[in-house]
C-alpha cells in the first residue's frame, strides 16, 4: 500500500482533518515520508493513523522527525512521581502511578477535566506547542470522543470590523484561568508560580502556509489594556463563533490511534465517558521555535 491521505469529510470540511494510510509510522521515517506528513499537517491541520503499535521509546523517534520536543511541565505532578517515565511524555489517562483508575474526587482527575474545555496546547508556555501526538493505549468501550476545531476557518469567517478590531490584541493563558473555569481552584502557592500568566497573539499567522487563524484557548483569561470582563466576553463569543459543529471534526477513538494537531491551526477538547472504565492515552509535543509575540514581531 503507499502513503495517501484522505479528508475524513470530503464533503463538509475538505481541508480539514485527514486520515493516512500506506504508512508505518512506528519504524524510521525516510526524510521524504516526514516532509509528506508535514505537507499533509499544514493542509488538513489534523492527521489520523490507525494501528500504529506505539511504545513511548517508538512514539518519541516518530515526534521528533517535526522538532524539538516539550517537556510535559503543564502536569499538575510536574517534579513529583509520575506514572509515566520520560519526563517528554504527557500522561493524558485517569490512571494513577500503579495504573489503578482514579477515585472520582482525585485532584489529578479533577485538574485533567481542564481539557474538556476547548484549547490548545501550552498556549500557557511563553513558547507554545507546534504539534501534539497521541497514541490510544487503552480505550473505554464508549464515549472519550476528542473533537477539533478549525480555527482558520474561525478566522476567516469573521467579518470584517471584528478582524480588524482584534488584529493586534494581545491575551494573557494561564492554567489557572481554564481551571477556574470549572470552579478547580486547589493550587499550591508554587503551582501559582509556575502557572503565571503568559502573553500570546489573538491572531497568529502560520509560519510555513501563511494563513491566520485564531490563537485561542479556555486558558485565556485576560486582554492586555482590556477590562477583564469585557475580554472574557468578547473571547467566549470567538470560541463559540470557532467552534460551530460545521469547523468540527469529532475523532471517535480505536485502540493505536495516533492523532496528530496543529496547535498553531487548532482548538481541540476531551469528551466524557464512564469514569470507572480506564483511558490511557499518551501524548508528545513538538514545540514551536518562537513565542507567538516574537513570531509576528
Ligand atoms: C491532550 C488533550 C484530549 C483527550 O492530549 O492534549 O487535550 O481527548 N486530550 O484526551
Ligand atoms: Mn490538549
Amino acid at each position: 500500500m503507499t502513503f495517501s491521505i484522505r479528508p475524513l469529510d470530503a464533503v463538509s470540511r475538505p481541508f480539514f482533518g485527514g486520515e493516512v494510510s500506506g504508512i508505518d509510522i512506528t519504524r524510521k521515517l525516510t526524510g521524504e515520508e516526514a516532509t509528506s506528513i508535514e505537507k499533509g499537517m499544514d493542509h488538513y491541520g489534523v492527521l489520523v493513523f490507525h494501528g500504529q503499535h506505539f511504545d513511548d521509546e517508538t512514539q518519541l523517534a516518530y515526534s521528533r522527525n517535526f522538532g524539538m520536543l516539550e517537556e510535559a511541565s503543564g502536569d499538575l505532578n510536574w517534579g513529583k512521581a509520575r506514572r509515566i517515565e520520560s519526563a517528554l511524555v504527557n500522561d493524558i489517562s485517569n490512571l494513577d502511578n500503579d495504573n489503578q483508575v482514579l477515585a472520582r474526587d482525585n485532584r489529578k482527575r479533577l485538574f485533567s477535566l481542564g481539557n474538556r474545555l476547548w484549547h490548545s496546547d501550552s498556549s500557557f508556555k511563553e513558547v507554545p506547542a507546534k504539534y501534539s501526538l497521541l497514541s490510544a493505549r487503552k480505550i473505554p468501550a464508549a464515549g472519550g470522543n476528542t473533537e477539533f476545531a478549525d480555527m482558520r476557518a474561525g478566522y476567516d469567517t469573521l467579518d470584517d470590523e471584528t478582524k480588524a478590531e482584534i488584529e493586534n490584541l494581545v491575551c494573557e493563558h494561564s492554567q489557572l484561568y481554564s481551571r477556574a473555569l470549572l470552579g478547580f481552584d486547589d493550587f499550591s502557592e508554587e503551582d501559582r508560580v509556575r502557572f503565571k500568566p503568559v502573553l500570546q497573539r489573538l491572531v497568529r499567522r502560520h509560519p510555513s502556509t501563511g494563513r491566520k487563524s485564531l490563537y485561542l484557548a479556555s486558558h485565556a483569561g485576560a486582554i492586555v489594556g482590556w477590562p477583564v470582563p469585557e475580554a472574557r466576553a468578547l473571547l467566549r463569543d470567538l470560541i463559540e463563533h470557532a467552534t460551530q459543529r460545521k469547523f468540527v471534526y469529532a475523532h471517535e477513538w480505536k485502540q493505536w490511534d495516533l492523532v496528530m494537531w496543529d496547535n498553531r491551526a487548532t482548538m481541540h477538547r476531551a469528551r466524557p465517558f464512564d469514569p470507572k472504565e480506564v483511558r490511557d492515552m499518551h501524548r508528545t509535543t513538538v514545540g514551536c521555535e518562537l513565542s507567538t509575540m516574537a513570531e509576528a514581531a
